[in-house]
């Protein structure tokens, strides 16, 4: 096996903008921003930017850091699993050679910043609807992170489907450069979505997330197989099959402006948030007539 190691680790906006500036013209830049404790889910958008930006041809870059202003008051930010050190090294065995992490959350969010973004529409719903603030941050520090970092290609996660549909509408009204890619959601052997929040679940509340998936197999089965196009008919008993985790929300939106709908009749999207014990997981799957 060839040790791979990021040839760069940067700690400060001065030091990713001097690097950034030093590139010639014509020398690539791929990015991942994250925030951290990486898994498959994280690798995956890695090896994806090194499979659009070549060894030779440019850098991939990948960014840790757990934006403060994306987290509620009452949300997990003191407990959000950090493990730089072991990201560095999954990140260099996955292609990345330049890592950006920030050490001080006060220079990128300094006292005197005034600034923030926001695609209002896109966040009223789903997640947006149960924490306030969290896509403003979102659009903040991503649209930071991408002044700093220029690349010619972002690379993100349908995981998060809302967070990349709204950062697809900012990075086209913002005229932001470069390309914005999306990919598929990298799942554990058992179906569960991975997050680095499932290392906060308690083994019991890590089984019982696989109900997770069992209710997107099931929606999934309804669509493809029963072809139910009705909301009510493809969601019906959600409560029960989520359980014991708390429904924070289970929707059916289209997949293009994320506004609930009736029926399928153009490419959807089914989404839930589930409060465990620990750790709040959403997931998401998406049905095309
Ligand atoms: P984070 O949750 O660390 O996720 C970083 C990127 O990995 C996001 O694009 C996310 O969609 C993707 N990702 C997470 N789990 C995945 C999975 N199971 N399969 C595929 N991709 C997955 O999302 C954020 O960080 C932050 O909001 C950020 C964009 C970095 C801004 O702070």
């Amino acid at each position: 096996m060839t040790e791979a190691a990021i040839q760069q680790l940067l700690r400060t906006a001065g030091e990713a903008r001097r690097w950034r500036d030093s590139l010639a013209p014509g020398v690539r830049v791929g990015f991942v921003p994250t925030m951290g404790y990486l898994h498959e889910g994280h690798i995956s958008l890695i090896r994806e930017a090194r499979r659009r930006v070549p060894k030779g041809t440019g850098h991939v870059v990948l960014s840790i850091f757990v934006n403060p202003t994306q987290f509620g008051p009452n949300e997990d930010l003191d407990r959000y699993p950090r493990d730089e050190l072991g990201d560095l090294e999954k990140a260099a065995q996955a292609g990345a050679d330049i890592a950006f992490c920030p050490l001080d959350p006060d220079e990128m969010f300094s006292k005197a910043s005034a600034t923030w973004v926001e695609v209002p529409t896109l966040a009223a719903g789903l997640c947006g609807a149960s924490r306030p603030g969290h896509f403003r941050g979102v659009c903040t520090v991503v649209t930071k992170l991408w002044g700093l970092v220029r690349p010619d290609v972002g690379v993100f996660g349908q995981k998060d489907f809302q967070q990349l549909a709204i950062l697809r509408r900012l990075h086209a009204d913002l005229f932001l450069g470069g390309e914005i890619v999306g990919m598929p959601i990298v799942r554990e052997p058992d179906g569960v979505a991975m997050s680095s929040r499932n290392a906060n679940l308690d083994p019991q509340s890590r089984l019982d997330a696989r109900a997770i998936p069992r209710f997107m197999a099931e929606v999934r089965r309804r669509f493809f197989e029963q072809k139910l196009r009705a909301r009510d008919e493809l969601l019906a008993e959600a409560a029960a099959r989520l359980a014991p985790g708390v429904i924070d929300y289970v929707q059916l939106v289209d997949a293009e402006n994320l506004q609930p709908i009736e029926r399928v009749e153009r490419p959807a999207l089914v989404a839930v948030a589930v409060q465990f014990p620990g750790a709040r997981l959403i997931d998401n799957t998406v049905l095309t007539p």
